[in-house]
């Protein structure tokens, strides 16, 4: 990434270990707790209390959406809803055919196996996983050779949940093999401050007035950033206050960190404003933008492009992505017609 961003919803793996704890204090445990997401949240319930009554593991649920949106949080509290045991592992970790083995085989009957990034699992690995996915049993080859031959082995009757921000990515056999697919959405800025009141009375801070709802638009809808900048602005308070959050301090932090009334940051901008100033607002590739930022193309797609569509300023189009009128409006930039025929005879 080429700019540490306070506002980069994934960034989740490079916090110290007390950002760390007090990500695990804030993390919902129950269905209770975990806010928004209500049709999710109902289908899950209802396959949860059916399976239990049947006394038959949980169909395999993907969960797919941007990051930072609690798919993690939302798998973990499946398994407890489950009363299961949870192992969790994810894509890139698991490196070969056997390692995938050796997870199967030691899950108990009925427990949950959550992968994250679950599209960066190899080929071969993916394969293991379709029939334990199916029939409960893996196949292993013994020995190389003439002499090699198959070994059918059967593995605990577990639930798979996989998570991934891109279902694009994901081999479509492997999509089918789930029963349960959830899109996980944007909260709305209601949702959004009643997290943040949440958070902010497990950590012993108080938020007064408005400050919760300010937060919720700042914090591009996404839980994660929310209680990020929550941290943010409870130590901004402390510093430069009586410790009390409102919208005068939350204001204050915000403004400090550069981040604009509707969550865009720094990089956001110059996304934008690079898009006009090189290529006329566009349409323009996704790897032209990726050049322009110094980024992976994954990036701009995982990170920026799903809020800044959200809030309809960059639009997918045939030709590439555009840059909308409420941008321009937004960055206080007029637009430029300069290559509309009509407005050059004049
Ligand atoms: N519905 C929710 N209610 C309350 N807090 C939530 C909710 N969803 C997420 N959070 C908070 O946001 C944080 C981030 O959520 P989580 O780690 O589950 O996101 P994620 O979708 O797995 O992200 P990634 O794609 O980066 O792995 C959690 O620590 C949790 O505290
Ligand atoms: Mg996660």
């Amino acid at each position: 990434m080429a700019i540490e961003r306070i506002v980069d919803p994934a960034q989740e793996d490079n916090q110290g270990e007390e950002e760390q704890k007090i990500e695990n204090v804030l993390r919902p445990k129950d269905f209770k707790n975990y806010i928004g997401q209500e049709r999710i949240k109902k289908n899950l319930e209802l396959a949860i209390e059916a399976s239990k009554k049947r006394d038959e593991p949980l169909d395999h649920v993907l969960l797919y959406g941007p990051p930072g949106l609690g798919k993690t949080t939302l798998a973990s509290i499946i398994a407890n809803e489950m009363g299961a045991q949870i192992r969790v592992t994810s894509g890139p970790a698991i490196d070969r055919a056997a390692d995938l083995a050796s997870i199967l085989t030691n899950l108990g009957d009925g427990d949950v196996l959550f992968i994250d990034e679950i599209h960066r699992l190899n080929r071969s690995v993916e394969e293991v996983l379709y029939s334990a996915m199916e029939d409960y049993a893996i196949d292993i080859m013994l020995g190389k050779g003439p002499s090699a031959r198959s070994l059918r082995l059967d593995v605990p009757k577990f639930t798979l949940i996989g998570a991934t921000t891109r279902t694009g990515a994901l081999a479509a056999p492997l999509r089918d093999r789930f029963g349960m697919l959830h899109r996980l959405e944007f909260y709305s800025p209601e949702e959004i401050a009643r997290i943040v009141e949440r958070s902010s009375k497990i950590l012993g801070s108080d938020v007064k007035g408005d400050a919760a709802k300010m937060l919720s638009t700042r914090s591009r809808l996404t839980p994660r950033i929310a209680n990020r900048l929550l941290k943010r602005v409870r130590d901004y308070a402390d510093v430069n206050g009586d410790g009390i959050i409102d919208t005068n301090t939350t204001n204050k932090a915000l403004e400090m960190l550069e981040i604009d009334e509707i969550g865009l940051d720094p990089a956001d901008r110059m996304l934008l404003k690079s898009i006009i100033e090189n290529h006329s607002g566009g349409p323009v590739g996704l790897n032209t933008i990726a050049a322009l930022l110094g980024d992976e193309v994954s990036t701009v797609e995982d990170f920026y492009e799903p809020y800044l569509m959200q809030v309809g300023f960059i639009e997918r189009t045939p030709r590439g992505r555009k840059i909308t009128p409420k941008a321009y409006s937004h960055l206080k930039i007029k637009v430029d017609n300069r290559d509309t025929p009509q407005e050059k005879l004049l």
